[in-house]
Formats: C-alpha cells, structure tokens, sequence
C-alpha cells in the first residue's frame, strides 16, 4: 500500500503473523487475547512477545463486524465549544465506559445540514445507537432512522413523540425563574437575549420569559428582545452592543445561555458598565465558569453531568423509550445583585 506521495506504508501487523512469529495456530493467538485462561503461561509468554515485536492492534471494528454489534455510540450535539455541551459530554462519556462502549462525537453547530451529515455517518458506522440535541424543532430524520433500526435518544430536547427516548430540562420553567427573580429586583425594563427560534431550547425559554412577565402583570412589550446568531460568546457580546447602542433603557438582560451571557459581561467592560449597577444580568445552564467570573453570574442550574449520564443510560438499558424532564434551579450571585 502507498500514500498520496508514493512513499510505502508498512502493513500492518494482523493475527496471523502474530500466529506465524510465535509458532502457534491463529486460534491460539485468539485465545490469548479473549480468553487468556484457556492457554499454558509458555506459551501466553511466547504470544505476547510476538504481539509487541510486531506492534500488533487489534483490529475491533473487523470483531465488533463479526459478532454483529458495534460498541460505539454516536453523540451529535449543538456545539462542543460550549461548555455546557462539555458537561453532559462527559456525563454521557462516564456511563459509557462502565460498560466499555467509546463515544463518537459531533457538533451540528445549529446547522441541519451539518447535523444530517454527521447522522449518516454515525449510521453508516453501524454505531450502537445515537444521543442527539436536535439542530432545529423538527426530528423527522431521527424518527427515520429509528425505523431503520437506529435507537435514538434525545439529549437535551423532550420527545414530542412517546416511543422515543429523551432527557431534557423544563426550559419554559427555568426562563421563569430567571426573569421572575429580575422583575423582584425591580427591574421595569428586561432585555432577553435570545438565540434562533428554530432552536426548541430558546422557543421554550422565550415562552418561559413572557409568562414571567404575564404572571407579574407586565405588558409583555416592555419585553427588549435582541436575538444573537448563535449562542456563544462573541454573538453575545455583539447582542449586548446592539442592545446598548439601541438605548432601549433596559436595566437587567437575562441571556438564553451562561456562554451568551459572558459575551454580553465582556462588552459592558469594553464599555466601562458595571454589572449589576448599570446593567443586571441572569444566564443560564450554570456551566462551571458562571461562578468563577469576577463577577459571579446568576444562572439557571441545568444538572448537565447527570443528564449526560442519564441519557446514554437509556441508549444502553432501557427497553421502553423513557422521557425524563428535569426541573431547573436558579442559582442567585453577583450579577443580578444578589
Ligand atoms: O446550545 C444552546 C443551549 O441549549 C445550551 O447553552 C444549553 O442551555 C442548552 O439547553
């Protein structure tokens, strides 16, 4: 075999060569390597200097083809850069590994054509199953393949059908504890700075805001509504800029997410405002850094670990498709006067 450029590429060492080196049958060398009981301490030995001269790898996916299951799963999330998506990650990455699966991952960076593609490649990996923060409202391509034979949970989205597994917060509630505890501040003027409607978390969480609103008696026009791009720092921190320079008199900005919410702290430093003096601000996911900023964020609690956790729990146990919703806390500090 050669690269692009010509130059030879060693083969790589396979078990029958490793057969050949120790003088001993390809099944031998199977039983060293699966069932290391079976086999005389000689001639394990004999086997195992075979294995290291050779550099051999075990190839899995060629074992994983013949036992007709594949030990991987595939997680497609919204965008691995936000730390609340490197939370759950790791909350699904720890249930995996208890029972020795390994985890493909991928970003549709709210892009669903981004997504689609990464979803036929985890499927044409023969992946065991998939976790996935759907890129936009609908999941016709999921409910396809599920019938297809792929199992499907959803991560941080509810099911809007029964017979599909998901785990995901109540993001209409937590939007209400966010901005409730704003107008108890006595804040006349909230600013929301929200992501794309085609995002369930942020229809939800815009839902959440005008019953806030709604339950205190306040019109909702009072509502300022800046919409970022996509939710991350730097469109938070040109969300807070057009939300400033707009000069709508907002006093307090509650942000759709705590990555969002530290672009918007960034520009009312670049500006010389103080949080929460010239400008209050609640986020939201209450990702690890939202205590650490200088000042410390106010945020809404998403269990982030544990729904990782939970959600390859049900890729790998559940026989009935399991919808688990949990409920946000708001965590009150620095930002919000608290
Ligand atoms: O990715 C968008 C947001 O939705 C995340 O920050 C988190 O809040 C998720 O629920």
């Amino acid at each position: 075999m050669t690269t692009t450029n010509g130059s030879a590429v060693p083969r790589r060492a396979g078990i029958a060569d490793v057969a050949r080196l120790a003088g001993v049958s390809v099944g031998t060398v199977s039983n060293v390597l699966n069932r290391p009981d079976r086999v005389t301490e000689k001639t394990r030995s004999r086997v195992q200097a075979a294995i290291e001269e050779l550099s051999f790898v075990r190839n899995a996916s060629a074992r994983q083809l013949r036992q007709g299951r594949n030990r991987t799963v595939g997680a497609i999330v919204l965008d691995i850069t936000n730390p609340f998506f490197t939370e759950v990650v790791r909350g699904v990455e720890d249930r995996l590994a208890e029972d020795e699966y390994t985890l493909m991952l991928g970003s549709s960076d709210e892009d669903t054509v981004r997504e689609e593609r990464l979803l036929r490649r985890f499927e044409e990996q023969g992946v065991h199953g998939l976790l996935v923060t759907p890129s936009h409202t609908g999941i016709e391509t999921l409910l396809r393949m599920r019938e297809r034979g792929v199992t499907v949970v959803l991560l941080d989205r509810s099911s809007p059908v029964p017979d599909m597994a998901s785990v995901a917060v109540d993001d209409v509630r937590g939007a209400v504890l966010a901005v409730a505890h704003l107008l108890e501040q006595g804040h006349e003027r909230i600013a929301f700075l929200n992501g794309p409607l085609t995002i369930r978390q942020c229809v939800d969480r815009r839902e959440g805001v005008l019953r806030a609103l709604a339950d205190a008696g306040r019109d909702p026009e009072s509502l300022v509504e800046v919409t970022v791009e996509s939710l991350n720092a730097d469109h938070g921190a040109r969300a807070m800029r057009d939300l400033l320079d707009g000069d709508a008199g907002a006093t307090a900005t509650f942000c759709v997410n705590d990555f969002t919410a530290l672009g918007a702290l960034r520009t009312l430093r670049e500006r010389g405002l103080r949080c929460p003096q010239d400008m209050a601000l609640v986020g939201y996911d209450d990702v690890s850094f939202a205590a650490e900023l200088a000042t410390p964020l106010t945020s809404v609690r998403q269990p982030t670990h544990e729904m990782g956790w939970r959600a390859a729990d049900l890729l790998l146990t559940s026989a009935e498709p399991e919808q688990v919703l949990y409920q946000p806390e708001l965590v009150v500090r620095a930002s919000s006067g608290g």
